[in-house]
């Protein structure tokens, strides 16, 4: 299906960009109007964008339904200073609760049961049970349109990070595994960070990798090995040596067993598993062995 999204509705290009646009991180956002009303709403159009300066952007858009805008941005326009306030797994359903359209008046922190917790450089609270808050100032608020569903980019300058000891690690860095982030899709989904959903891709970002055009034909056009095993072996910087003495008892089974192109498979097929436990280099003397 290929869409021309200028003629989608609002409502359908909402559900095409945010379903495949994702997963989103959630900015909960503590704002104040000029009188020193509080606010606190969750907002997914958000991103780091500058580590030095350090900026990121979020995006109270104007409603599809009514073209109205949000109490965060007009918030926003009276007091340019806000907390953003990390959301992780535990905070979730309250932070979902905050979202409902309760009138300006009406303070969310009480609304979904979070504590204000006194920022140091700006006026807005903090949510005490967020585990990694941000004191920013709004650097400039960008319109992106008049209509409904237009966003309205607010850039915000981050002064002060607090984080909560416990998803450090001994070092004082953060530690991904501590910190069970939640994200927003498509529609009702969200999705979490846990060590069931994690797992990490290793770029040494110092050395080029050879290049998918590089590798030998019978492993580039493999029927076994996929994009991601072939990308993961023309990380290396170039062709590794075939090593003469390498030993390996299944590789020997195999070709001692097998003929022919049934062999070729039954090896890239072992490659394979060496490549999904991380095993490269194994991997690749057993690719080299049969070639
Ligand atoms: C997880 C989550 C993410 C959201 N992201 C956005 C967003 O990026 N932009 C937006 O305009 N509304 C977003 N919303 C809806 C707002 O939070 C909602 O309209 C809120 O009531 C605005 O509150 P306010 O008028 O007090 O600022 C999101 C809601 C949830 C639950």
């Amino acid at each position: 299906m290929i869409i021309d999204v200028a003629a989608l509705s609002p409502l359908e290009k909402q559900h095409y960009l945010q379903h495949v646009i994702a997963p989103r991180p959630i900015c909960f956002a503590s704002t104040v109007d000029g009188k020193g009303n509080v606010n606190l709403s969750p907002f997914s159009f958000f991103n780091l964008f500058s580590t030095n300066p350090p900026v990121v952007v979020f995006s109270p858009s104007r409603r599809v339904r009514d073209n109205s805008t949000k109490h965060t941005l007009q918030n926003l326009m009276e007091w340019p200073e806000v907390v953003i306030n990390i959301v992780d797994y535990d905070m979730i359903q309250q932070v979902s609760l905050a979202s409902c359209e309760y009138p300006k008046d009406v303070n969310e922190f009480i609304k979904a049961g979070f504590t204000m917790e006194p920022a140091s450089l700006v006026k807005p609270p903090m949510v005490k049970e967020s585990k990694a808050r941000m004191e920013c100032r709004v650097m400039e608020i960008k319109p992106l349109g008049t209509e409904g569903g237009a966003g309205n980019l607010v850039l915000c300058e981050v002064l002060r990070l607090h984080l909560d000891a416990s998803i450090l690690n001994e070092h004082k860095k953060v530690d991904q595994r501590k910190l069970q982030l939640v994200a927003r899709l498509g529609g009702n989904w969200y999705c979490k960070v846990g060590l069931e959903s994690l797992f990490e891709v290793a770029k040494p970002n110092t050395e080029l990798g050879m290049g998918i055009d590089a590798l030998p034909a019978v492993i580039r056009y493999s029927s076994v090995l996929t994009g991601n095993d072939l990308g993961a072996l023309a990380n290396f910087r170039e062709l590794p040596q075939k090593d003469p003495g390498f030993a390996d008892a299944q590789l020997q089974q195999l070709l001692n067993r097998l003929p022919g192109a049934e062999r070729t498979l039954a090896i890239h097929q072992y490659a394979k598993e060496l490549i999904r436990d991380g095993s490269l280099s194994q991997a690749w003397q057993v690719l080299l062995q049969a070639i």
